[in-house]
């Protein structure tokens, strides 16, 4: 019998730092990475563009079911056009929360997030990777930043970008995206009872790449 493919769940609130220190982890390892936050920014963005309003479940659900995405390298494509940066507003996070509330849509999604589970190994990032789409994952990380800190790390991801960036905004808009994340019915944000807690408020990226590789350690010298 083949053994598993190991799988490392890194979930947390929004602007924890999820993301960056997935892909790092992901890049060292030689694994493929999952960012399930992506979807559900596709799925917002797709049904903007049909008028289907994302309170709407079913409609929602049947619309994701009917998308072409394709992650090639750093970019998205969806139906063929890269939509790469179109996802990454801050109106687009906040319609990600919105349609995320759905069952029918998580529904919808989770076979395609089962597909990125391939050999050697895969990361995933999210809010319910640990918990609903990967249970069995060795290792899992919840990822957590006092909400001062998440806001100011994306006011400064937004001036990077040379986009509008309002502290006072972003600060509100994140305290709503946690608020609904936390108490949705389906597959809220909760931290799963086998996850490791890291708490990144005082750490470099470096140090967190760090603490989940070392984490790793015991399963690759298991598997080996
Ligand atoms: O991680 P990111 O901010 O890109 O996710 C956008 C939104 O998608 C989140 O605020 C959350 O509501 C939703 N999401 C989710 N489950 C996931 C990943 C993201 O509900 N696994």
């Amino acid at each position: 019998m083949k053994p598993p493919i190991p799988v490392i769940t890194i979930d947390g609130p929004s602007a924890s730092g999820k993301g960056t220190i997935a892909q790092l982890v992901a890049a060292q390892l030689g694994f493929h990475y999952l960012d399930s936050g992506a979807l559900y920014r596709i799925v917002a963005l797709a049904t903007q563009q049909q008028n289907i309003a994302w309170s709407d479940a079913q409609a929602v659900a049947e619309c994701a079911k009917r998308l072409h995405i394709i992650f090639e390298n750093e970019q998205v494509l969806l139906n063929n056009k890269d939509i790469t940066n179109d996802i990454r507003t801050e109106a687009i996070g906040k319609g990600a929360s919105q349609v995320a509330v759905h069952a029918p849509l998580r529904d919808a999604l989770t076979h395609m997030q089962h597909a990125f589970c391939k050999a050697p190994g895969l990361v995933a990032d999210g809010r319910d990777m640990g918990t609903i789409i990967f249970p069995n994952a060795p290792l899992k990380v919840f990822l957590t930043a006092s909400t001062e800190v998440r806001a100011s790390r994306r006011y400064q991801q937004l001036i990077n970008k040379k986009q509008a960036a309002n502290y006072d905004d972003i600060l509100q808009d994140l305290l709503e995206r946690d608020e609904r994340d936390q108490n949705r019915a389906s597959s809220p944000l909760v931290m799963a009872d086998d996850a490791i807690l890291l708490e990144t408020d005082n750490l470099t990226i470096s140090q967190a790449v760090a603490f989940v590789l070392q984490k790793y350690q015991p399963f690759i010298q298991f598997s080996a």
